[in-house]
């Protein structure tokens, strides 16, 4: 039987650590939807066409050691506006939402509109500076040199463009629990996270 977990939220809130820790309680598969906008978005800085890109992505483009770059994610940002890349990845994250066993999906538009049936939905979220401040943190611990003020005009500019556009824009579904996750532990956070979709099943 499939049962499906939609978490979405704007950068740096959370949602890949919180996704990642619910996916391994319940044993469900998960997907970082955000690494396919990235892997077209590397496409489309190596010279392809973006549409093209998102048209022939194959699994192996999202082993891509450079997804995690900061102008690798302007680029997704900017063909996720795009409604034909948009349209190309539709399939790819329904099916993997519909696989037996459970699934877990991160991204901005999973509950909105890939999943909106989706039983368990979560809109994880937290202030703009302690966003800027963890992937601060995450950059600098991989050896990114960056500054917190260049994290956080990047991050706002992403939010705001994410936000903004017509096709699949960044809000929380009706339905969406939302989780602030500002003041919370990471243990927290993941404890709520799991109590919110052990009440869904
Ligand atoms: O989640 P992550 O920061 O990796 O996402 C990179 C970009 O991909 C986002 O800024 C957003 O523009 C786009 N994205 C999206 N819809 C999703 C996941 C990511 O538009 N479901």
């Amino acid at each position: 039987m499939s049962f499906t977990v939609a978490i979405d939220g704007p950068a740096a809130a959370g949602k890949g650590t919180i996704s990642r820790a619910v996916a391994a309680h319940f044993g469900f598969a998960h997907l970082d939807t955000g690494l396919l906008y990235r892997a077209v978005g590397a496409r489309m800085l190596d010279g392809l066409d973006p549409v093209e890109a998102a048209r022939t992505l194959d699994p192996e483009a999202l082993e891509r050691s450079d997804l995690r770059a900061p102008e690798v994610a302007q680029a997704a940002s900017k063909v996720a506006a795009i409604p034909d890349v948009r349209a190309a990845l539709v399939d790819f994250q329904r099916a993997f939402a519909m696989r037996a066993g459970g699934a877990v999906l991160d991204g901005r538009d999973i509950g909105t509109v890939i999943c909106p049936e989706a039983p368990a939905k979560l809109f994880v979220t937290a202030s703009d500076t302690v966003r800027a401040e963890r992937r601060f943190r995450e950059l600098t611990d991989k050896g990114v040199e960056t500054s917190l003020e260049e994290v956080l005009t990047e991050m706002r500019e992403r939010d705001a463009r994410d936000s903004a556009r017509a096709a699949a824009p960044l809000r929380p579904a009706q339905d969406a629990v939302i989780l602030d996750t500002s003041r919370l532990s990471i243990d927290d956070a993941v404890a709520a996270a799991i109590e919110t979709i052990r009440t869904r099943q």
